[in-house]
Parts: C-alpha cells; structure tokens; sequence
C-alpha cells in the first residue's frame, strides 16, 4: 500500500476518506500519530502526520523510527513524504515543488538508524541515490499532469531546527550543492532504506532560504504559500494514486 507522511501544512490530507485510524506501538516507541487507512481516489493508503496531529513535535523531537516502523506494520509498501522547505538555488523558486533526488544531512543527535542494537554482521545500507527513482518519476508525471510547477531533482539539506537558518550557513549549504533546506527528511529518508521500502520527497518551496531575500522570513509569509500550495500538491499525490 502507498503511504503518505504529510509535513506541515498537511496533518490532514484532503479528499481521503477516513475508513480506520490504526493506534500502534512500536519496538521504538509509539509514532507521532494514529496511522489513517483511508480510501483516496478509489485506492487503500495509508497516511501518518509527522508532527502529531494536532501538529505538536519539532523536527528534532519526532520519533522517526518509530513513524516508519508503524507505517511498514501497517502494511506501507511505498512512501511518499511531503514537507515545506526554504528555496536556496534559483533552481527552487517559492511555490514550485521539488522532488529532490539527493540529501545531505546537518542533523546532529537524532535515532537514525534501527541497526543500532548489537547485531551480527554489522549493517551498512547502500544510500547513494537517496531516493528511489521509479517512485520519483510517478510523482513527477502526476505532477505534470496536474501542472504544477515541478521541479525534477535537487538536493536537499536537513538542518537540525527548530530555529531557521543563518545566511552564512545557507550560503555554505549551497557550496555544498544543496537546492532546498528542511528540517525532517532525515533520518526519514534512510530509515525508510534500512526497513527496504521505498521512499521518494515531494517538497513545497514555502520562502527563500535566510540571505536569499531582502526581508526577514516569517510565519504568515511561510503560512500564505503553504496555503496557496497545499492543494495543488493533494491533487498530484491523487492523481499519482489513481495511476491516470
Ligand atoms: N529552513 C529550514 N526549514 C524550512 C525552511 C527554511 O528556510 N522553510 C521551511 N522549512
């Protein structure tokens, strides 16, 4: 089954008809919400809000593993994340959606792995190509289908938060070759890996990264565009699942 991880700006998900709520515990805790099964398009998903729904937990203080490890009990089969992030490269202007095809990780001190107990042979996953390309170009083609203005590959930095970036630390993220800056996409990402599922980001470009404008970034701005954005993204991910 499909599932969906909404981030802010999607702690419900338009147009899904609620069919159970699945309250579950996992070996790594309970998850930040009940996992929905719903009906959307006519298909079974599942959906999960990162941030609890109502949206309560910082980036840092989710329970990652315990999100993937509910939503791979719950039957998920493929996983879609969606989330807000801030623009870096002009590759990523404000109000388009990226569906980045790399990561580079600035988070510090979170459980990003579930191979951590002792366990013989030791397990390093492969996580070259973060994202799972298949996956990638179906969110691509319902993205076209619905026009919205996508954005096929970038590279996305996850930064620690909860606080917005410095200039200076944007500045050094785009030498580094990031196009988009967000706080949740790791550990996600590889936790999906490690599990073997597959996993690919849609990511709404909700302000230009710190430095990129001349004016201060804040909530009613960051709010205005996720407003604006929100229902173009629910009508690509059902127009994914539907498969048209
Ligand atoms: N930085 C980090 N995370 C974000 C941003 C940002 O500018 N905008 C939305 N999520």
């Amino acid at each position: 089954m499909l599932a969906f991880i909404g981030g802010t700006g999607l702690t419900r998900m338009s147009g899904l008809t609620v069919i159970a709520r699945h309250d579950i515990n996992t070996e790594w805790g309970a998850p930040s919400a009940p996992v929905v099964e719903g009906e959307l398009a006519g298909k079974r998903v599942l959906f999960i809000a990162r941030h609890g729904d109502p949206h309560v937990l910082l980036p840092h203080q989710v329970n990652y593993r315990a999100n993937i490890a509910a939503l791979k009990q719950a039957g998920a089969s493929e996983i879609i994340a969606v989330n807000a992030v801030g623009g870096i490269t002009t590759r990523a202007p404000t109000a388009s959606i990226v569906v980045p095809d790399q990561i580079i990780d600035y988070t510090w001190g979170r459980d990003s792995t579930f191979f951590d107990k002792r366990m013989a042979p030791v397990i390093h996953v492969d996580f070259s190509w973060p994202f799972t390309p298949s996956l990638r170009q179906r969110l691509l083609d319902a993205l076209a289908r619905v026009e919205a203005h996508a954005v096929n590959g970038g590279c996305y930095g996850a930064t620690q938060g909860p606080r917005l970036e410095t200039a200076a630390e944007i500045s050094r993220m785009e030498n580094d070759g990031c196009d988009i800056v967000g706080m949740t996409g790791m550990p996600e990402a590889v936790l999906a890996r490690e599990l073997g599922i597959p996993y690919a980001m849609l990511s709404l470009v909700v302000n230009p990264g710190a430095g990129k404008s001349d004016r201060e970034i804040t909530i009613e701005e960051i709010e205005a565009v996720i407003h604006a954005g929100m229902g173009k993204v629910c009508e690509a991910l059902t127009t994914m699942v539907a498969g048209v």
